[in-house]
């Protein structure tokens, strides 16, 4: 071999060495960048056990929080109803109603417990009325029938200090308003009237009319039926009217005991 061959193989090799160390430095930064990320990965899927872990705790409160509302909810139903004894189970019974028609007309399920718990609270104004009024057995004088109708502000304002996620306070005011402005308290017409209270004031009225009171033995559905079918667009909403029927007359669906 000669000397000029020699130089160049010994430069070559040398080119080798060094092209040598760096890939090994830029594996050796591969390997630590790796480990770097292993961690960082690690990391990640613990805080995302956390996450869930908080997650699934904020459910569980949440659940909590709904179940002492709706038992807080239950208290003033118990609590108005024991008020006026002759219609025990009337709120209970409108709220099945109500929410049957809800279901109907297209409510998702909040608006649906919204509809229930308004059910059961939209008498809570009664509680204002003297007893012996509401048990009255007789034809009630205009007097009465005023103090009466002012369950329905009576119940507003107490409802209204209460934070509902639902129009509650509003529809306990509105219940007993007609489409064509002859209810009370307000005289509200059409669509002024929130549909929650347009189905309140059916449901209201075929439990109302079905059901035994201290004047009168009960009516029966059918013509609790026929008295909204009557009403039907001018003291009650059509649309609300048409769904109650046919579920009453078509689904089969029955006032709950
Ligand atoms: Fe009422």
């Amino acid at each position: 071999m000669s000397n000029i061959q020699n130089d160049e193989l010994s430069a070559a090799l040398g080119r080798l060495a060094i092209a040598n160390k760096k890939l090994l430095f830029q594996n050796q930064e591969k390997e630590k960048r790796a480990a770097e990320l292993v961690l960082a990965n690690k990391e990640l899927a613990f805080q995302n056990n956390e996450k869930e872990k908080r997650a699934a705790e904020l459910v569980i409160i949440n659940e909590e929080l709904h179940d002492a509302l709706m038992n807080t909810v239950r208290v003033a139903m118990v609590l108005s109803e024991m008020r006026d004894p002759y219609t025990a189970g009337h709120e209970r019974r409108v709220a099945e109603i109500a929410v049957a028609i809800c279901i109907d007309l297209g409510f998702d399920k909040n608006r649906q417990e919204g509809m229930r718990v308004a059910g059961y609270l939209h008498d809570v104004g009664k509680i204002k009325v003297p007893a012996e009024i509401l048990s009255k057995p007789g034809k009630l004088t205009e007097n009465e029938y005023n103090l009466i109708k002012e369950h329905a502000q009576s119940g507003y304002e107490v409802l209204n200090r209460v934070s509902f996620p639902w129009p509650i306070a509003e529809v306990a005011l509105q219940h007993h308003e007609r489409m064509d402005g002859s209810g009370y308290p307000q005289q509200l017409k059409g669509d002024s009237i929130l549909i929650e209270a347009r189905i309140m004031a059916v449901a209201d009225t075929v439990e109302a009319m079905s059901s035994h009171r201290p004047y009168r033995a009960g009516l029966g559905i059918e013509k609790a039926l026929a008295e909204i079918e009557q009403g039907r667009g001018t003291a009650y909403d059509m649309n609300v009217v048409d769904v109650c029927l046919k579920l009453f007359r078509e689904k089969g669906f029955e006032i709950p005991d």
